[in-house]
């Protein structure tokens, strides 16, 4: 059977850029691959690689829980847990870091940006951070791992890491597969279309957050900023505003985009923009809905608990292997 892996940073809320990039993906794949186990964690060790308030995290962890289930994952396809209540990834993870090498790290453009935005205070672990990543994916021997653009470079160091350490201690790790999105892989900020839609972004107007108030998304959409010209267009190159726009359209409706531009042909930006503001909020209210229900409620811990207990079992299996490969312990 194959396997599907992949992971979300309880860091804070949600943007349209993670449903639409990764989430949504999820949601498709779970009906479309019926013979592929899926485990989908929240990636909370991830997040200590910046400093986080220990009361606000508790509650992102269960916050991203509860929207992951709001937007359609269904858990008796998919097993949800928290990657720190399953210590194989920081097993597994500390292996990866004597697989990696120092530039290969210093080489990844998030710690690059990372570290100008950051400058004092550097935590080894913003540089160590794929070696994690590439423990949180082997240990399931995921086949598919879908992910956003932003993440495609990391899982490209996770597939050298695979070889590698294959090569040198025997077949161990399945070479995980990419599976970034065709529309949707990189949703760009509302206010600067040239950069990624992000929830670090310091303008909240730049920034759709699942969970917004669907009034001041209306408004955030109406104010995106769009291009000089006034059609409704798809050219990411001279159009980057309306393009995105036309991308988070298409991806809500099901519409393609050449659909999109003949139905607007003879229209204009801002009724455009006020039609997507009114179907975007329409989109996300049941979504909303579902996820304070599911926050009241218990199933969410049956839900992590069954998660974890299944993850457990396999990765306890695969570390086990591993430290067998490395002669670790006294496992023969
Ligand atoms: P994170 O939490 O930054 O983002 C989660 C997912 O959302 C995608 N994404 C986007 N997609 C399209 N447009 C955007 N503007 C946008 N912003 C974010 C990301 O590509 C990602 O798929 N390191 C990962 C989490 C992780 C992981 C893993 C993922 C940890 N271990 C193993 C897969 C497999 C991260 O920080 O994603």
């Amino acid at each position: 059977m194959k396997r599907l892996v992949s992971g979300i940073q309880p860091s804070g809320n949600l943007t349209l850029g993670n449903y639409l990039g990764a989430i949504k993906q999820f949601i498709a794949l779970q009906e479309e691959l019926s013979e592929t186990e899926f485990f989908i964690f929240i990636a909370d060790l991830h997040a200590i690689t910046v400093s986080q308030d220990k009361t606000a995290l508790r509650k992102n962890i269960r916050s991203l829980a509860a929207l992951y289930l709001a937007c359609g994952l269904d858990p008796k396809k998919v097993h949800l847990f928290i990657q720190s209540e399953v210590i194989e990834h920081n097993q597994l993870g500390y292996i990866m870091e004597s697989t990696v090498y120092v530039p290969e790290l210093e080489r990844m453009t998030q710690y690059k940006d990372k570290k100008l935005k950051q400058q004092a205070g550097i935590r080894s672990n913003l540089l160590t951070y794929p070696a994690l990543m590439a423990a949180d994916i082997l240990l399931y021997d995921a086949d598919i791992v879908p992910v956003g653009e932003d993440q495609k470079q990391h899982l490209e160091l996770t597939r050298n890491l695979a070889e590698r350490f294959n090569q040198q201690h025997g077949d161990t790790f399945i070479v995980p597969e990419p599976f970034t999105p065709k529309v949707g892989g990189k949703i760009m900020s509302l206010t600067d279309p040239t950069k990624k839609m992000s929830k670090s972004d310091d303008n909240q107007k730049a920034v759709v957050y699942l969970l917004d108030d669907l009034n001041q998304i209306k408004n955030k959409i109406k104010s995106a900023v769009t291009d000089s010209d006034t059609k409704i267009r798809y050219n990411v190159k001279d159009k980057p505003g309306i393009s995105n726009l036309l991308t988070i359209y298409s991806l809500i409706s099901g519409l393609k985009i050449p659909e999109l531009e003949q139905m607007y042909e003879n229209s204009n930006y801002a009724t455009f923009k006020s039609d997507l503001a009114e179907k975007l909020a329409e989109y996300l209210r049941p979504i909303q809905e579902r996820y304070h229900a599911l926050l009241a409620s218990p199933e969410l811990d049956t839900v992590l608990d069954e998660g974890r207990d299944a993850a457990k079992r396999v990765a306890y299996k695969k570390i086990m292997k591993v430290y067998k490969r490395l002669g670790l312990g006294r496992i023969k």
